[in-house]
């Protein structure tokens, strides 16, 4: 590595020395695509003189072949080329990026792509001390910047630098450099930013990055390495902060040992301490701290520790060991703030799988209260969040996680969304608080349950659930298939969508956010009648998976069976009982289904029903047939 230090050729030891106890700075790099951020990693790796020198030949090779630079190195390929080397991780995919000066060590959460910025900037910036935020000087202050001001806000990060670059290009302009600067201050007045610094620059010519550029001689101020190595870090904040280990596995090689690894991510922890494990809220005192380098006497933030204590208490993944003095909260219901990074909104009521941790649970939005205009900061309301939009929501999750405050601890307070589907992360969120209500509603024991009831009646309760396009005939199977099961003396229910939205549901719509709405009230109503022992049959054109998932997800296994009425768009469309399609066609009826609003078939239903080959007595027939074949009614 061409690391030029004279310390190394002469004093190694000396100079491992400093180098260990020389302060770290994290900071992250945020602003728009292409205003430049590769570039200036690039320039900082390079100048800091951390590049290997095979690197930094095949990047010069590089620059000459496909760089938009000229002759000159273009630093963007340095790092794009960096990326391409990354494995990609499936949720969270940002790159450490480390370098090192005479003065102090860095590390730079390097965020790829460029789509996925925001993502990237939320998922990067839990341990950020300093945020560089670029600035194109031709484009001055956008919406993606501003937005990125306002999460530098939310996450917490107290120094920023507005690096105002590309001046090369709006040749070295004192007056338009004076012009952001005013209007980033009105903007940035409102959000409270504590500590802003101001630079012109051009990462790519090398302008006020390492020394002051003569092309502005007004600019008196710092350059960007001078920022980096003298702004004030707190090293030691998350050690302050109350000890928290997020289990990440419970390693149990033989009978005599059990022990908790994961990385410290907060405080410090010795033996002796006390402890309490959330969300069970078992107590336990640590008897060794373990590392592959022996035992140690105490842990601190940041420390990767395996940790046995002196009672069998039963720890899963996921589970939070926290200090009893200062333990961490518990709770399933929370106020909080979500990043929305996919192309597909964020609807309330539709469930996602939230990290927090090293827990995994299932959580549906259940209120989206507003959305931030970050142009203007108003608060606006919202039935779903669009890319990249950021909203104040409720959140309900299925199980009980321990927690703090995002604005007390960023790691225990902040999560992911992950989509159940795709397991690509969709959002990203901090929590604010648990909800109360989550803390005073308990859940009444009751004793006559779903097995008696059922009982009484001679079935098993299920769930028949029809799917299909509007028109596949879905409603006239489902009431002939409930007349059958009447006749065989079955107590049965119904509900249909036409039906339902003439009542329950009347105040919902055809937009994806309603209709997740319609089947998450319709699933949970099921779920009732299944609790009353009932058969119940939904008949709805329920287009989305995730819905039909969450509906499966309400009872118990073999319960729920998924009947798809698999018609044809060409032939549901040929039929038109209600003379919908033709209105749709005509352009009359918005987002209808098959049409200009999607249908995601089952992959894997129960039963499946091509009702192009089969009469409606024979497709009744058919789920009668498979019902008795699966036990859930009696032969
Ligand atoms: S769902 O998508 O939310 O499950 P649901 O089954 O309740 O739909 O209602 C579908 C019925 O509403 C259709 O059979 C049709 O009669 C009627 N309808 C009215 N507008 C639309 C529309 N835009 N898309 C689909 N169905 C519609």
């Amino acid at each position: 590595m061409a690391h030029i230090s004279d310390l190394i050729a002469t004093d190694i030891e000396q100079y491992l020395k400093a180098h260990e106890t020389k302060s770290l700075l994290r900071f992250i790099t945020c602003g728009s695509v292409d205003d430049g951020k590769s570039t200036l990693i690039g320039r900082l790796l390079y100048e800091s003189k951390m590049l290997f020198e095979d690197q930094l030949a095949a990047v010069e090779a590089d620059s000459k072949k496909y760089g938009t630079q000229g002759d000159a190195i273009d630093f963007a390929l340095l790092v794009d080329g960096l990326a391409a080397e990354r494995e990609q991780g499936i949720t969270i995919d940002v790159a450490y990026r480390f370098f090192s000066t005479d003065k102090r060590k860095f590390i730079v959460a390097d965020t790829p792509g460029h789509e996925q910025y925001t993502r990237n900037m939320v998922t990067g910036a839990s341990t950020a001390d300093a945020a560089i935020l670029m600035v194109d000087a031709r484009k001055g202050i956008l919406t993606q910047t501003r937005r990125h001001s306002y999460l530098i806000s939310l996450l917490g990060i107290r120094h920023v630098v507005v690096a105002i670059n590309k001046m090369d290009l709006v040749n070295y302009s004192e007056k338009i450099y004076r012009q952001i600067v005013e209007d980033y201050r009105v903007f940035a007045a409102q959000l409270g930013l504590a500590d802003i610094t101001f630079i012109p620059m051009s990462a790519f010519k090398g302008d006020n990055i390492t020394g002051p550029s003569e092309a502005m001689p007004w600019y008196r101020g710092t350059t960007l390495m001078g920022y980096l190595e003298t702004v004030e870090v707190d090293d030691t904040r998350m050690q302050r902060t109350p000890f928290r280990l997020p289990v990440q596995w419970v390693n149990r090689p033989n009978l005599d040992f059990r022990g908790f690894a994961g990385t410290v991510a907060s405080g410090v922890i010795a033996p002796g301490d006390r402890i309490r494990v959330q969300p069970s809220g078992k107590e336990s005192t640590v008897a060794r701290i373990v590392t592959r380098d022996g035992d140690l006497e105490r842990a601190v933030a940041g420390q990767s520790v395996t940790l046995t204590l002196a009672d069998e208490v039963d720890i899963s993944r996921g589970d939070v060991i926290s200090t009893v003095e200062a333990p961490a909260e518990v709770a399933d219901q929370f106020e909080c703030t979500i990043t929305w990074m996919h192309d597909e909104p964020m609807l309330a009521g539709r469930p996602y799988l939230l990290k927090i941790g090293a827990k995994t649970v299932t959580a549906t939005v259940t209120d989206i209260k507003y959305q931030v205009n970050v142009n203007t900061l108003e608060h606006v309301a919202a039935k779903k969040l669009e890319l990249n939009a950021i909203g104040v929501c409720n959140l309900s999750l299925d199980r009980p996680v321990a927690f703090d405050p995002h604005r007390d601890n960023r790691d225990t307070g902040g999560f992911i969304l992950i989509d159940r589907l795709s397991n690509s992360t969709v959002g990203a969120g901090l929590l604010h608080f648990a909800l109360r209500r989550a803390h005073n509603i308990h859940l009444q024991h009751v004793d006559v349950d779903k097995t008696a009831r059922a009982a009484l009646k001679h079935q098993k309760s299920c769930m028949l659930w029809f799917t299909g396009l509007s028109g596949a005939g879905k409603s006239s199977i489902a009431n002939l298939v409930e007349k059958k099961l009447h006749a065989l003396g079955h107590h049965t229910y119904l509900l249909d969508g036409d039906n339902v939205r003439h009542g329950l549901n009347k105040d919902l719509g055809f937009t994806d956010a309603d209709r997740v709405e319609n089947i998450r009230r319709v699933a949970e109503v099921a779920k009732l009648m299944v609790d009353a022992g009932l058969v119940v049959l939904t008949a709805f054109i329920s287009p989305f998976r995730s819905e039909r998932q969450m509906a499966r997800a309400l009872v118990d296994e073999g319960e729920f069976v998924e009947i798809f009425v698999d018609t044809p768009l060409e032939i549901a469309e040929q039929r038109d009982v209600k003379g919908l399609y033709k209105k749709a066609r005509r352009g009359e009826l918005k987002n209808f289904t098959g049409i200009d609003s999607p249908y995601e078939a089952p992959e894997d239903p129960e039963i499946r029903l091509e009702t192009t080959r089969l009469s409606l007595e024979a497709a009744a027939e058919a789920v009668i047939a498979a019902l008795r074949q699966g036990g859930i009614i009696s032969a």
